[in-house]
């Protein structure tokens, strides 16, 4: 039987509550594949902060190193924000980026059928989203040096290298000829250097693909016009910060932040992710949703071990799951059936699988 060895990190509020989830899914549909999975947990985070010292312990690196993937849920709370920056949880979650090389993040947003009435938008607008924004990250202002806050001046300074640029914009060119190839480039040439020369290399970029169309956005007007249609793209391709920020709009575009998973990719051990925090603010209560993690452990499947059936499957789980009904508490304002808590739709996405 072929065996995979995955590492986990579980991290901070709702990270324990929604990673087990995944991992409930997994245990299911690796039986269900006749593969197997042996997972390995490891600290970073707040947790790691009060436990060893440090946001990102060495073993976490080197265990992820040795792993053929990562599954993390969150990091992050009030109780460490006023530490240091570098002892912070969010600088462990950057550092381990960085670590593992991880420079595209790849964050689709699509509707699942089954929820067009559960967004806070009209159903026309967005039945049939299906974006893929593609983010830089392990560069741009969260890593540009110099960077200083001296308490009378601060400052952090937006940097991209030609080759960090062409590396994002291939990767989005890649998966732009897989899908609908149109590629929205988002930036702010219109005032930034560093955004001028993101725009030029993703033109020179655009020559080896003549079947790709190129188009160019700036970061406000994308905010609105993701907003107001959102159907009208396809791959957005950006820089760390603004895709940070363009990603939590699309997760509200197609119903719940609790939805969005991401895959953050690179030269060594992947990591799988879902874009939202640790929600300090619902942690403990049982009501996060776990879709977005399900989903996270789906795309790993798929991108990284290589067991796209068992992809498809819980893809099918967790449609089958909001079609029966079931929402937890984040999408549960319009057409819930039944509202269920975290460990419940756990429990009925992996219950799912063997009904296939
Ligand atoms: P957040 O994403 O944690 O939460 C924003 C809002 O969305 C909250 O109201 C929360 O309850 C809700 N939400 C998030 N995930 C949900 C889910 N699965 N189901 C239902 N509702 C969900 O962002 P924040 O509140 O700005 O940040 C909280 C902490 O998380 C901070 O410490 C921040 O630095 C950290 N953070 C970590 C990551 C990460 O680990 N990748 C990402 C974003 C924020
Ligand atoms: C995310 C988060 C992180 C980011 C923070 C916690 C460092 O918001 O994963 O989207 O900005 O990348
Ligand atoms: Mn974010």
């Amino acid at each position: 039987m072929k065996k995979y060895d995955i590492s986990i990190i579980k991290g901070d509020g709702i990270g324990p509550e929604i990673v087990d989830e995944a991992i409930k899914v997994l245990d299911a549909v690796s039986y269900s594949c006749g593969f197997s999975l042996e997972y390995k947990e490891y600290l970073m985070g707040g947790i790691a902060i009060d436990v060893t010292g440090t946001p990102l312990p060495k073993e976490t690196v080197e265990g992820v190193l040795n792993s053929d993937a990562c599954l993390f849920g969150a990091i992050g709370g009030e109780k460490w924000d006023t530490l240091p920056r570098d002892l912070r949880p969010e600088t462990g979650l950057l550092n381990f980026r960085e670590a593992m090389g991880v420079y595209a993040n790849l964050r689709p947003a699509i509707i699942y059928d089954e929820l067009v009435n559960a967004s806070t938008l009209k159903p026309e607008v967005i039945e049939g989203v299906d974006i893929m924004v593609v983010r830089e990250l392990i560069g741009g202002i969260y890593f540009g040096k110099p960077r200083e806050n001296d308490g009378f001046k601060a400052f952090n300074t937006m940097v991209y290298t030609k080759p960090e640029i062409e590396r994002i914009g291939k990767q989005a060119f890649e998966l732009a000829m897989k899908r609908d190839k149109r590629i929205c480039s988002v930036d702010k040439a219109n005032v930034l250097e560093v955004s001028q020369l993101w725009r030029d290399t993703m033109e020179e970029i655009a020559k080896g693909y003549p079947e790709v169309e190129l188009s160019h956005m700036y970061v406000d007007n994308a905010a609105m016009q993701l907003v107001r249609n959102p159907k009208q793209f396809d791959v957005i391709v950006t820089g760390n910060i603004f895709g940070d920020i363009l990603s939590d709009t699309a997760s509200m575009v197609v119903g719940s932040i609790g939805l969005l998973p991401s895959a953050s990719t690179g030269d060594k051990t992947a990591i799988y992710e879902p874009i939202h925090g640790s929600a300090p603010d619902i942690a403990g209560q049982g009501i996060a949703n776990p879709i977005a993690t399900i989903e996270s452990a789906a795309m790993m499947l798929r991108y990284s071990l290589g067991q796209s059936e068992a992809a498809d499957k819980i893809d099918a789980a967790i449609k089958k799951a909001l079609k029966d009904g079931y929402r937890t508490k984040d999408l549960a304002a319009y057409d819930a059936k039944e509202v269920v808590s975290t460990s419940e739709m756990g429990d009925i996405i992996a219950n799912n699988i063997s009904k296939l």
